[in-house]
């Protein structure tokens, strides 16, 4: 495995840098869980906030992450202040209990999705700018590459993966070239299933986005089960979470972004109580209790990036941060 912290090839701006970590209102002394460490940026500011007492648990499935901060944080691992986990954070309740942390955690964030070492990281085959191994693993020790799923899956199966995932209206279209191309030859690399695309399905070059992009996205959350992730998340953060604790997430794209949403508006007990009758008298903690109501959101709207932050880093253009206080 290349040492990319040796090279200095881990390279990740973090989104929304300050607000993400202010909206857990960190004090020093807490114990905050980082579900997507990445390049680490979110983790630093953390651990910055919760000095000198607190603690910071930090996830990420990709080894190298785990590695490249195993070096930048030596000396924060070596004082217990900085714990490294290697699985995804869909496994966050069990990791965070081996831990003896269930229920003492005082802030959980996820940026999710992929890093810009990801993206520009020829060899793990995430994008079509890039010529790589089509792999898409954030995870490559486990699970099948994109290039696997391709070689194998049913047309059907591509077929719906491409419509679910990328929201693409030709996904039929695109899943029947990929089985025809592969009775001549697999597709290994990113820069066949782009050209292929390309080639076959109508674009203006002038437009900015590529015929495969949807392809690619679809692809990649699929190979990683992103939204399950997000979604076992979103169940066991509030048995994760200390009373008051706060669950802040940033998503990027809208399928994403809805999960969140709904979830966290699930748990306010927003859902049921607009379906209680108007006129009975009930007071507050009434209605709570009937309701359920498990959180409080934060603000009404989701926080997204300055324009500044986006000319300064233009993947951070979709971002949107969502977060609840947990009772
Ligand atoms: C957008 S980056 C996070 C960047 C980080 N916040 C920073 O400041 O550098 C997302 C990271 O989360 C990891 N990741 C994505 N989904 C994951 C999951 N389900 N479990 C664990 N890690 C995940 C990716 O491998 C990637 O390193």
């Amino acid at each position: 495995m290349a040492n990319y912290f040796e090279s200095n090839r881990y390279q990740h701006v973090s989104v929304l840098f300050q607000e993400s970590v202010d909206v857990l209102g960190p004090k020093p002394g807490d114990i905050l869980v980082d579900c997507t460490l990445g390049g680490g940026g979110h983790t630093a500011l953390m651990l910055e906030r919760v000095a000198p007492t607190g603690r910071v648990v930090s996830f990420d499935r990709d080894m190298i992450a785990i590695e490249h901060a195993q070096n930048k944080f030596a000396k924060a691992i070596a004082s217990g202040q900085l714990t490294l986990v290697h699985a995804p954070f869909g496994e966050v309740s069990e990791q965070v209990q081996a831990l003896g942390l269930l229920g003492k955690i005082t802030g959980i964030l996820a940026d999710i999705g992929v890093s810009s070492h990801h993206l520009d990281e020829a060899s793990r085959g995430f994008s079509f700018m890039h010529d790589g191994p089509l792999d898409m693993r954030m995870d490559q020790s486990s699970g099948q590459s994109a290039s696997q799923f391709l070689a194998t899956a049913e047309e059907k199966e591509i077929a719906h993966v491409i419509w679910k995932f990328g929201e693409e209206p030709k996904s039929r279209f695109i899943a029947r070239l990929i089985c025809e191309m592969r009775q001549k030859k697999p597709l290994q690399t990113t820069k066949e299933l782009a050209d292929l695309i390309a080639s076959k399905v109508f674009w203006k070059e002038a437009s900015r986005k590529h015929p495969a992009t949807r392809t690619f996205q679809a692809l990649r959350i699929y190979v990683n089960d992103e939204l399950s992730q997000l979604e076992q998340l979103l169940r066991d953060a509030p048995q994760v979470i200390a009373p008051g604790g706060v669950l802040a997430i940033i998503s990027f794209h809208s399928l994403e972004d809805r999960l969140v949403k709904e979830a966290m508006h699930a748990l306010t007990g927003k859902t049921k109580r607009e379906s209680l009758p108007r006129d009975l008298p009930l007071t507050q903690d009434k209605i709570d209790e009937m309701t359920q109501s498990r959180g409080q959101i934060i603000k009404p709207f989701p926080m997204v990036p300055s324009d500044e932050e986006i000319k300064n880093n233009p993947r951070a253009r979709s971002a949107k941060l969502r977060a609840i206080r947990l009772q």
